[in-house]
């Protein structure tokens, strides 16, 4: 179990280490007390989602031209994501006490030698994200779509890969799985998805490459499928290795869920085509529930943690991007949101694939005298940016890497405006 699997072996084996015993703590009597579970920083996630909903709303109903209907459906799907919220921040106190009793907890590693690393913080409160962002997506699509709509079936099979996937994230928070077998698991999530997708299956060829390739654009056929398969795969993967933070995870899921709503609404403001325009909103009725559920997580889940997120959270969240990027059909410009966490996989791979050794966890050195982090030699973005800037405190670290994300968000938005037209 979860408990089995986190703690230090000893004090000595500080970092990078998994246990069956509990860490024997400067303050014992810490390691046995119940954490206190509130939503500390809900002040601050309230001002920052008020800041980027204005700016979210003053797209949609100033700065573009958009049909009410639409209009409609997106703040509908608003006021569903605010119940979302809301739910979340009351679930995850109760969740917490079900998730300790069963022992599903972890220590806090980077706080390993002061009395908080001591204490047991709830594991794989993913699920309660989880579940309520399915429940309001459900209800939202039967108070959205009729019937007979044609987004129907493809709304529901990736409901359905979003579900199993946190199935199988919960599944790996409950039995530790091996973390090579972890990386099938988004392949067998993706089957409802891919199965039921009767999408178009072309893909147009950048405007420089048209010469080459002889055709405007380009029927992929299966091979589209396969690629909706790798897509899937790697955003899961790709989230559950940039973590061990507090607030990373939920962190980075939130900073690209933002760019993913921006980058909507800028299409559907400036296209004429209503198939396309359907088809961005359709990744914002996704979106929308995943940000709100998700920083409503992130209240409780930066620094410091009352709760962590688990592989459940983690599996969750990529499946949902994933699921939204292919199905609003802007893959391209997602894998651009996800250039850290490629960033962080390709430095990996040489840990990843078996050619160096790979510790249970890649996390930096904490020295409890000072409370700063060192970097070491694993190959993650998380010491990268240690090894580079130097050491900082847990938190700074956070806050650079999220600011990271935003820089490459940015960088995305700056790309798509020189380059259109001259790439497609
Ligand atoms: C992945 C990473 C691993 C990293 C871990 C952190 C790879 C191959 N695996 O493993 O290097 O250490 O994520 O999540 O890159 N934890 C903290 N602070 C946090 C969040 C998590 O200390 O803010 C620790 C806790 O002990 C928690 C554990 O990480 O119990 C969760 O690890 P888990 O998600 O099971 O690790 P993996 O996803 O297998
Ligand atoms: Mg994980």
């Amino acid at each position: 179990m979860a408990a089995r699997k986190r703690g230090p072996k000893s004090p000595q084996t500080i970092s990078n280490q998994e246990t069956s015993q509990p860490l024997p703590s400067p303050s014992s009597s810490l390691s046995t007390q119940d954490p206190l579970i509130e939503p500390s920083k809900l002040p601050q996630i309230l001002s920052v989602s008020a800041i980027f909903f204005s700016g979210f709303f003053y797209l949609l109903f100033y700065h573009y031209e958009i049909e009410s209907e639409l209009k409609r459906s997106i703040v509908f799907n608003f006021f569903f994501s605010i119940f979302g919220f809301v739910f979340t921040i009351i679930l995850i106190p109760v969740a917490t006490k079900y998730l300790l009793r069963r022992n599903l907890f972890g220590y806090d590693i980077n706080k390993k030698g002061t009395p908080q690393g001591a204490i047991k913080v709830p594991e794989s409160l993913g699920i309660v994200v989880g579940i309520v962002f399915l429940v309001f997506t459900i209800l939202f699509q039967y108070c959205n779509f009729t019937s007979d709509s044609k987004w129907l079936v493809q709304y529901n099979a990736g409901l359905a890969s979003i579900c199993f996937m946190t199935l199988l994230g919960f599944v790996d928070d409950v039995l530790d799985v091996p973390w090579r077998v972890k990386l099938l698991l988004p392949s067998i999530a993706t089957l409802p998805l891919i199965m039921a997708y009767a999408g178009g299956t072309t893909i147009i060829i950048p405007k420089p490459l048209i010469p080459f390739v002889g055709l405007p654009d380009l029927d992929l056929g299966k091979m589209y499928h396969l690629y909706m398969f790798l897509l899937a795969v790697f955003c899961t993967n790709s989230i559950n290795i940039h973590a061990g933070l507090n607030g990373l995870e939920a962190g980075q899921t939130a900073v690209i869920s933002c760019a993913v709503l921006i980058h909507n609404i800028m299409q559907i403001g400036s296209s004429t085509d209503s198939e396309y325009k359907q088809t961005h909103a359709f990744s914002i009725y996704l979106i929308q529930p995943l940000l709100t559920t998700t920083l409503a997580l992130l209240s409780f889940n930066w620094y410091p943690s009352s709760v962590f997120v688990g592989d459940t959270f983690t599996y969750f969240a990529g499946m949902a991007l994933a699921v939204a990027g292919t199905l609003g059909h802007f893959s391209e410009t997602l894998m651009i949101f996800f250039a850290p966490q490629i960033l962080n996989f390709l430095t990996s791979v040489p840990q990843l694939f078996g050619f160096i050794d790979c510790p249970r966890h890649r996390l930096p050195r904490f020295d409890p005298q000072t409370g700063l982090l060192t970097g070491t030699k694993d190959g993650t973005l998380v010491n990268i940016f240690l090894r580079c800037f130097g050491r900082c405190s847990e938190k700074s670290l956070c806050l650079r890497l999220l600011a990271f994300q935003a820089l490459c968000c940015i960088i995305c938005f700056i790309l798509r405006y020189i380059l259109t037209g001259w790439y497609k």
